[in-house]
Order: structure tokens, then C-alpha cells, then sequence
């Protein structure tokens, strides 16, 4: 699958702008604060319904305007396809091929993006907050359910944690709260544990490959409640943990176990490289895991998902780098940066060099 062509109005500093991409390689050059990141942020929120730099839809129309559209055309299985999006003061509307969809759920299966920043260089060394949001919005591509039980599952949390910070006179209401957050939380648990099975998998033969056997990465789902087995029991561990830690939650206001507290644990050599890894392991794992992401989604999906890298190839050696041209050859492939590299322009069989300048996208190059 390929974007085709992207539309932007009043989107931060573009006015009126179209694009048409190559359907392999897309490098987008152009100096600092021109509108780089902006446009893969754009082809981002077409396939996650919103943005990896905020979390305010609003953020994203030009000042001064009352709203955005961006549109895209993508192709999939031979066939085009159209999304657009509206993003006003009071909210966004989106349409799939025209019609007019409810809930940012219906938009989830329609394009499969993976995104690669600099911030995601640090996925490994970060906090565990980071590591789970990593897992959310893999899952919501892969299994657009999940992204329902989550909302469901944070917003009982919250109510929950609202109950507990009020005073708890009435332990039937709470007991209400505990059913409700076993019963979803027990889903997220166990669609969590099995993705990180799968992209452990996939995952260590790829890390392997790039350390040329050197060395051997584990990721393992970390969890303060039952992550194995049915997930009935699941359920039933997480109720007696909420349970028995009642009186501490009520104490201190928070729910102290649940999914919300999760974590992967990513060992490199036996050792635990969030800790204890050097900075070139971590980015290696982290290089892994999203390779990894983008073989899954394939497994999954049947599609090769578009690979979006903002200002990260240049944080990678030579050799990395070509690693990863070369293992995604059949992906589409976007890559910002602010200084054209000769060896990188060569290393590129097909594809457009554009460069950004204040909003405007200029093709300068085609090979
Ligand atoms: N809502 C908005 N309306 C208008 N302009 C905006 C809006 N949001 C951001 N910008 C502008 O967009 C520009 C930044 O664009 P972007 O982040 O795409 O830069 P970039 O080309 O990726 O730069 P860098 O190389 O530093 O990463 C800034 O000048 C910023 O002021
Ligand atoms: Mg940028």
C-alpha cells in the first residue's frame, strides 16, 4: 500500500498545497521549522486519526484559520481510496471514500502507518509510559477493538481514581468499578501479551541480523497482575489484586495495579537493556522493534505498512542505515531530513527528492 497524493489546507503552515508521491522512496528535504515533520504528520493522522506530536486535534490548523482539511489518496490492492479529514474548533469529521464515518475506530483499518523519530530512538531507555503508549497504537492498527476497550478501560479508571481521591462511603460502588475495570482490563492484558509474543519474535531475528549474531534481544510483556493463560483467570487475578490492595488505593487516592502500570521488558544478552544497555544497544532494539512492527503488520494485515522516518536516518550509522533500506524494499518509504547526504541519494533505486520551503513542497528530483 502507498500514498498516491496528499491535500493540505490551512494544515499548520501549509495554505493550499498538494503532493504526489512515489510510491517507493520520498525523501523531503528543507531547512529547520519549513514544514517537514508537518507533512508526515499529515499522512500519519490519515491512518491513527491523530497525531504523534499532540494530543489537541486543534493544535493542528494554521493560526489564524477556523479549521484544516487534509486529504489523501492511497492505493491498496490496486484500488484507490480516498480520506479526508476536517478539523475544526469544535471537533473533526472524517470520510472513507466519501461517506462519512461515526467513531476514529472505523478509520483504523484503513491505512497502516509506522512512524520512526527520534523520540522513538529512546523507546528503550525511556520511561515505562512511553513503552505502553508504543503497544497502544500498534494495537489499535491491528486490532481496531482495542482501541474501544482502551477508552473504555481509561475512562473506568478515571472514575474509579475520581471515587477514590472523593472518599469512599459506598463499597458497593466501588465493588461496581472493580467488576467493569477486571473485565476490560483483563482484554488489554491479554491483546497486549500476545503482541509483545509476536513482536518478539519477529523482532529477535531481526536484531540478530543487524549485530551480525552478536547479539540476541528478548522483549517479555511486564505486568503487576496475571498475563498468561485465559483470560478468565486474568480477570479473576486482577479483581483479587484490586481486592486486597483496596485499602492502600483508598489511601492513596490511585489505583495501584492494572495494565495502566505496564511495561516490556527488553533484555539484551541477558541483561536488562533498559537500565543497563549502552545508548548504540538501545537504538539498535529500538531500529528492531520497529522493523518488527512493520513485518507484523504484514503478517497480520497482508499489507506492507508506510514507513514514515522524521529526522532519524541521520541518527543512525552507515551501515544501519542501509540495513534499513535495503530490508524495506517493498515498503513506501518517507524520510525528512535537513541535509541531503550523497550516499543516501545513491543508495535510493527510485524515487522523488522534494524539497519544503515555508510551506510550499517542490519536487527537485526524480530517479
Ligand atoms: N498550527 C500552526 N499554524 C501555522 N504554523 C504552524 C502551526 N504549527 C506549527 N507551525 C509552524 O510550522 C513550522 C514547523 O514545521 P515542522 O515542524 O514541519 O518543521 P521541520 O521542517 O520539520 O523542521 P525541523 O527540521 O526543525 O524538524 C514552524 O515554523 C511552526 O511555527
Ligand atoms: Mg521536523
Amino acid at each position: 500500500m502507498y500514498f498516491k497524493e496528499v491535500r493540505l489546507k490551512n494544515f499548520r503552515n501549509y495554505k493550499d498545497e498538494s503532493v504526489i508521491f512515489h510510491p517507493k522512496v520520498n525523501l523531503i528535504t528543507g531547512r529547520n521549522a519549513q514544514g517537514k515533520t508537518n507533512l508526515i504528520e499529515s499522512l500519519y493522522i490519515m491512518s491513527l486519526g491523530k497525531s504523534f506530536r499532540t494530543n489537541k486535534d486543534r493544535e493542528m490548523i494554521a493560526f489564524d484559520e477556523d479549521y484544516c482539511i487534509v486529504r489523501c489518496i492511497y492505493i491498496k490492492e490496486d484500488r484507490e481510496n480516498e480520506i479526508e479529514m476536517i478539523i475544526s474548533q469544535k471537533g473533526k469529521s472524517i470520510k472513507v471514500d466519501g461517506a462519512r464515518i461515526g467513531k476514529t475506530s472505523q478509520l483504523l483499518d484503513n491505512v497502516y502507518t509506522v512512524v520512526f523519530s527520534p523520540e522513538d530512538l529512546k523507546i528503550v531507555k525511556d520511561e515505562p509510559e512511553k513503552r505502553r503508549r508504543f503497544i497502544d497504537r500498534e494495537l489499535c492498527q491491528l486490532k481496531p477493538v482495542y482501541y474501544k476497550e482502551l477508552q473504555r478501560y481509561k475512562k473506568i479508571l478515571l472514575q474509579r481514581n475520581t471515587l477514590l481521591k472523593k472518599g469512599v462511603n459506598d463499597a458497593t460502588m466501588l465493588d461496581v468499578w472493580d467488576k467493569s475495570l477486571a473485565e476490560y482490563g483483563s482484554r488489554i492484558v491479554e491483546k497486549r501479551k500476545d503482541f509483545v509474543d509476536k513482536l518478539n519474535i519477529l523482532s529477535r531475528k531481526i536484531h540478530s541480523r543487524i549485530t551480525n549474531g552478536k547479539e540476541e534481544l528478548d522483549l517479555e510483556y511486564e505486568s503487576n497482575i496475571l498475563s498468561n493463560g485465559e483470560i478468565r483467570n486474568i480477570e479473576n487475578d486482577f479483581l483479587e489484586k484490586l481486592k486486597k490492595s483496596r485499602k492502600r488505593d483508598i489511601l492513596r487516592g490511585i489505583t495501584n495495579f492494572g495494565p495502566h502500570k505496564d511495561d516490556i521488558k527488553i533484555i539484551i544478552n541477558d541483561i536488562d537493556a533498559r537500565n543497563y544497555g549502552s545508548q548504540g544497544q538501545q537504538r539498535t532494539a529500538a531500529l528492531s522493534l520497529k522493523l518488527a512492527e512493520i513485518q507484523l503488520i504484514k503478517e497480520e494485515k497482508g499489507e506492507d505498512a508506510i514507513l514514515l522516518l522524521d529526522d532519524v536516518l541521520s541518527e543512525l550509522d552507515k551501515e544501519r542505515q542501509e540495513f534499513l533500506i535495503d530490508t524495506l524494499s517493498d515498503t513506501q518509504l518517507f524520510i525528512t531530513t535537513t541535509e541531503i547526504d550523497n550516499v543516501l541519494l545513491d543508495s535510493i533505486q527510485s524515487g522523488y527528492v522534494f524539497e519544503v520551503s515555508s510551506g510550499r513542497v517542490e519536487k527537485t528530483l526524480t530517479k
